[in-house]
């Protein structure tokens, strides 16, 4: 679980967007953390503490006066052994005060007497005037120069029935921020492109070639080359995946297109991983209209052409990012995949272990590079995509 053990202090102040508090909360206990909800009076308008409480399993603190707090000191012993505090609405008038160090309720209190090194992370909700207003931004400023981190806002559609900035992020994009805060940023700065998933060979309009591919480790990568601070594209085949929250998704349908997207875009990348399973050969002479049974016994005489090797492409260029390649082998993965990496003229190749692994929500890899071979612990690949970027990262220096 990606929050396991983890103590989050979760403010909620005053706003419509308290309702995605509560599902936040859900799916801060389902990665593992536990929550501890805090609310201004104003959020008790929107939503109330017995349901937080019950979503959370823990009592809802809202005064600074509680007396069940044995020392009668909520703000500091709500926030001494706290991974994270995270306010989420938080509201116009909350972002003044933490911008000025008020402490006028438990909740801004707190935030002031936090240790420095607890992380506090605030999801803007607001109407889109309030969020343009020269004072709010002036207040967002001074929040990221506090270093406060701002998760938001969005762009979208208000509960007042205006459109603007200001909307506060869903509760599952703000859970992939929240998780991304404890990750190494091991490549911060650095942009990151990749591909993932199958490509699609057209043989007619309604028939074509494609490969098992179901693109979860490549989006794996994708999604932990984001937390690790990267900016990431993400140059896909079809599939039915979500894309990563924060990664810039290209859809292809084949090979041909996605060499296109790719090396147009390779220069100025610091980092190609090419995780697709390309397809090796397209139909060369797919028809236009789909094609008829002429007779009993009729097959269509299919010609077939070689795709380019993207990879390889990207590796020939005279800028080239560092290359990462991927190799699936049905035997002699060791002979093979080292044959594969220098063929290619790649410093690092993934090999699969095992050619079984499409579509599953595990892997066992083993990495090839000049000083030989490393195999890495079975995983799921959410975790590997993970030890890869670190890999990855190490290698760059
Ligand atoms: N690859 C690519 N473009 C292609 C074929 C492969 O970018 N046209 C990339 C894959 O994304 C992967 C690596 O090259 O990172 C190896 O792919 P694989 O299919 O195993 O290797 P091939 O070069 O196609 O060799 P073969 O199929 O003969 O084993």
């Amino acid at each position: 679980m990606d929050l396991a053990g983890k103590r989050i202090v979760l403010g909620l102040t005053g706003g419509v967007a308290c309702y995605k508090a509560a599902e936040l909360t859900r799916g801060l206990s389902k990665a593992g953390a536990s929550v501890q909800v805090v609310m201004t009076r104003a959020a008790t308008h929107f939503i109330t503490p017995v349901t937080m409480q019950a979503l959370s399993g823990r009592t809802v603190y809202t005064d600074q006066w509680d007396d069940r707090i044995a020392n009668n000191m909520p703000h500091i012993d709500l926030t001494r052994d706290a991974d994270a505090i995270v306010i989420a609405p938080c509201s116009t008038d909350f972002m003044f005060k933490l911008a000025h160090g008020a402490c006028d309720d438990l909740l801004s209190t707190l935030c002031v007497a936090r240790p420095i090194t607890v992380p506090l992370m605030v999801a803007p909700a607001m109407n889109v005037e309030m969020w343009q207003n020269p004072a709010t931004q002036r207040n967002a400023a001074q929040l990221r120069a506090d270093g406060i981190a701002l998760l938001g806002p969005d762009a979208g559609e208000q509960a007042c029935g205006e459109t603007g900035m200001g909307r506060m992020l869903e509760p599952e994009q703000l859970l992939e921020e929240i998780i991304a805060s404890f990750q190494s940023k091991a490549l911060a700065g650095k942009r990151v492109l990749l591909t993932a998933g199958p490509t699609f060979e057209p043989i007619d309009p309604v028939r074509g070639i494609t490969n098992l591919s179901s693109g979860k480790m490549g989006y794996a990568i994708a999604r932990a080359a984001r937390e690790a601070g990267a900016e990431v594209t993400l140059v896909s085949g079809p599939t039915a995946l979500e894309t990563p929250y924060g990664v810039h998704r290209i859809n292809v349908q084949t090979a041909q297109q996605m060499h296109d997207v790719v090396l147009s875009r390779a220069a100025g990348n610091d980092i190609f991983i090419a995780v697709a399973a390309v397809a090796d050969w397209r139909v060369a002479n797919a028809s236009e209209q789909k094609l008829k049974k002429t007779g009993a016994g009729d097959v269509p005489q299919l010609e077939f052409a070689q795709n380019p090797d993207i990879l390889a492409a990207v590796a020939a260029l005279p800028d080239k990012p560092y290359c990462v390649g991927f190799a699936a082998e049905s035997e002699k993965l060791l002979e093979y995949g080292e044959e594969k990496r220098r063929r290619k003229g790649i410093p690092l190749l993934v090999g699969n272990i095992g050619h079984q692994t499409f579509g599953k929500d595990e892997n066992e890899l083993v990495l090839f590079d000049d000083a030989g071979h490393q195999r890495l612990p079975r995983a799921d690949k959410r975790t590997l995509g993970r030890v890869l970027v670190g890999e990855i990262a190490r290698r760059l220096g």
